[in-house]
């Protein structure tokens, strides 16, 4: 075949046999239900269906993509179901590539940005590789896997065309048709089996890995859709919190999983889902970091430390961490411990401006909390620039403060260190502001009334022309002001 993506007609396509369910209920079928089935159906077609909100900045990351790889055939896969047991399957969730360059979430879906084909033309002609709609005349529609009947209707690839503007295809032929093209291709890998294993001869791992830091490092920097997105996703969040605060006498009654599944709804109600692992650790599960498990006791008198976001329609997630006293109101050595975190993530959000290296928040919240510790008593007669040389605040603090926020909860993770971490702020750049401290229960080093209390606070920050935004203040972050929203939530 030429160096063209040319799918065999629909025609072509429709003879195929058709994969059978899996455990099918109909192991066989009449001649006469299998014509039955074929017809008495309406047209459902869409016509004039509007452009989806984001098809302009999609349109506008694609060409940016097109001009850091010009001449390039790149393969950018949503990704495929996944079997969590026998017939069933995990729910799917786009790859963030994908739905980042075309807005569409559909499962098998592929982007193919392939070179304009005149010699010295330069950019790409874009195209989403679809399933189609059902096929009836072959029963394809209700006997097959992914037969509408089962599934649900799919948009048509005309339909498709018109949402995301840009062309459709048929993307059973795609896999064959990449097989056999030439020239220079990449693909970001672990999305979907069937196209790493067409490409097997035509990719390298290191120029695939340049295409996936592209793509995380074309993220750093959103757009106006995406910082909306952002800004409904921490609004969502924020209704979730106060869900949660509503019911924690019912939660007592239970365990931490009824927090979890009352954020939950909220999360599917207003948005897609939950960006990552709902982490509801009561009392000292607060000082296990990815406690997610959300199956111990909730006690008046303990905190609760709630880290948790939803995830949009669009696929953008809030991550947002309060630590609440259970019964409403801080003990004191709660209130101190509490009150130094705020202090350190207040050092932390002011540290966040543009221009400013990236590494500058963290630092600043970390000598603020190496300065309580050593205030009180906890790292012997060291003094604070000591304590920092060594890292031994780091017993206590565990992890970085924060990190970028987009599509993934831990965004742009494939971005070079000169560009991440290494790398200056920059308007439009989005990031949690994250200090905690967790005394272990088990650990003797610290006087016995401070084992088991985890504390953290974390907020969304929008880097922006002259300072930062606050995208999560919908939800308060000093003590007495939570113990006053607390209270007040409860009553309403
Ligand atoms: N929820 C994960 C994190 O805060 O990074
Ligand atoms: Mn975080
Ligand atoms: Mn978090």
């Amino acid at each position: 075949m030429a160096d063209q993506l040319t799918p065999e007609t629909p025609d072509e396509a429709d003879e195929k046999p058709i994969q059978q369910r899996k455990n099918s209920l109909y192991p066989g079928v009449s001649d006469e239900l299998a014509e039955n089935m074929k017809s008495g159906w309406a047209d459902t077609e869409l016509r004039d269906l509007e452009p989806i909100a984001q098809a302009g900045h999609t349109a506008d990351r694609r060409a940016a993509l097109s001009r850091r790889f010009p001449g390039e055939r790149l393969v950018i896969p949503a990704g495929n179901l996944k079997t969590r047991s026998n017939d069933t399957e995990y729910s799917f969730r786009a790859s963030t590539e994908y739905a980042y360059l075309t807005g569409d979430q559909t499962e098998d879906g592929v982007l193919v940005l392939e070179p304009k084909s005149s010699a010295g033309e330069a950019g790409h002609e874009a195209t989403l590789y679809l399933l189609p709609r059902s096929n009836r005349e072959n029963g394809e529609f209700w006997l097959s896997g992914t037969g509408e009947l089962w599934v649900g209707r799919r948009h048509s690839l005309a339909e498709a065309e018109q949402l995301l503007g840009l062309p459709a295809k048929d993307v059973r032929e795609l896999a064959a048709a990449l097989a056999e093209a030439t020239g220079p291709v990449r693909n970001v890998r672990g999305h979907d089996a069937s196209i790493e294993a067409a490409l097997t001869d035509k990719v390298t791992a290191e120029r695939d890995e340049e295409l996936r830091v592209y793509l995380s490092e074309a993220r750093l920097v959103k757009d106006a859709f995406e910082i909306a997105e952002l800004q409904k996703a921490c609004d969502s969040t924020a209704r979730g919190f106060e869900d949660v605060v509503k019911v924690l006498d019912k939660a007592e009654a239970t365990s931490e999983r009824y927090i979890e599944g009352t954020f939950f709804l909220r999360a599917r109600v207003e948005g897609n889902d939950i960006g990552y692992g709902s982490i509801c650790a009561a009392g000292p599960h607060a000082t296990t970091l990815h406690w997610v498990r959300n199956n111990g006791e909730v006690r008046s008198g303990d905190l609760l430390l709630l880290d948790a976001g939803v995830e949009t329609n669009e696929l953008y997630t809030a991550d947002i961490t309060r630590t609440l006293p259970i019964n409403g109101t801080f003990s004191p050595l709660q209130r101190k411990i509490y009150d130094a975190v705020y202090e350190a993530q207040e050092a932390g959000i002011a540290a966040v401006k543009p221009g400013a290296p990236y590494r500058d928040f963290h630092d600043a919240a970390q000598r603020v909390l190496a300065e309580k510790l050593v205030e009180w008593g906890l790292l012997g007669d060291l003094d604070v620039d000591k304590v920092l040389e060594l890292g031994l605040q780091r017993r206590w603090t565990l992890h970085g403060t924060g990190h970028m926020l987009g599509m993934d909860v831990h965004d742009c993770a494939a971005a070079r260190t000169e560009t991440y971490v290494g790398g200056d702020l920059e308007p439009g750049m989005c990031l949690t502001v994250e200090p905690g401290l967790y005394f272990q229960a088990d650990d003797l080093t610290v006087p016995e009334e401070y084992r088991g209390i985890g504390v953290r606070i974390e907020d969304d920050i929008l880097v922006t022309e002259d300072g930062n935004e606050n995208l999560s203040a919908a939800l308060p972050r000093r003590a007495d002001e939570v113990e006053a929203w607390m209270a007040q939530v409860k009553q309403a």
